[in-house]
């Protein structure tokens, strides 16, 4: 059994999607062991839902401090889906190829500090882009930088809107997001 665990800041339908595809077994033989969340959010309510171990770390500096001292020994990965804050070097090197994020472009555009959310979506239309899509990749120092495990991409419509963008991503994401999980968990 691989343990798992996410992180999450906001409505966790990432998350949702997680505890989904483990029941159905797309995500073969694995468990989330632990919901962490930076503020307050109904990620910790959909965690709780599931009776999955679920706790409030408030965001800021010694964030990573104590979230490393929350992790389970036996932790095979650690999902951030839809987490917000920065995770420090220190935490990166320490979990090395065992953190994974889901963000909402095709990376190397549109990543970085900042580049989060709608934040994402308003850069990619006022650049004019085509396409636009979903990435999975490990987590590493340098922000949205780490080795890509899986894209999605969709087309950028003339009408779209940041919110139009941000919903047809969000189903890329609930595909991507668990095959990139299992193929990690596989290795
Ligand atoms: C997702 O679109 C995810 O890619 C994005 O937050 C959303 C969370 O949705 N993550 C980032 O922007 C990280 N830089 P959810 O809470 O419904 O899963």
């Amino acid at each position: 059994m691989k343990n798992i665990v996410v992180l999450v800041s906001g409505g966790g339908t990432n998350l949702q999607r997680i505890f989904d595809t483990i029941d159905s077994g797309e995500i073969p033989n694995a468990k989330v062991k632990l919901v962490v969340a930076d503020r307050p959010c109904f990620g910790l309510q959909r965690a709780e839902n599931e009776n999955v171990k679920n706790i409030l770390i408030p965001r800021g500096k010694n964030f990573c401090e104590l979230l490393e001292k929350e992790i389970p020994e036996n932790t095979d990965l650690i999902v951030l889906a839809g987490f917000l804050s920065i995770i420090t070097k220190d935490f990166c090197e320490k979990f090395r190829g065992k953190i994974i994020n889901i963000h909402p472009a095709l990376l190397p555009k549109f990543g970085g500090k900042g580049m989060w959310g709608i934040h994402v979506h308003n850069a990619v239309i006022e650049s004019g882009e085509k396409k636009s899509g979903a990435t999975v990749h490990f987590v590493t120092p340098g922000v949205d930088e780490g080795e890509i495990i899986l894209q999605g991409e969709i087309e950028v419509d003339a009408n779209d809107t940041a919110e139009s963008l941000a919903n047809k991503i969000h189903i890329v994401e609930y595909d991507i997001f668990p095959k990139a999980i299992a193929k990690v968990l596989s290795k």
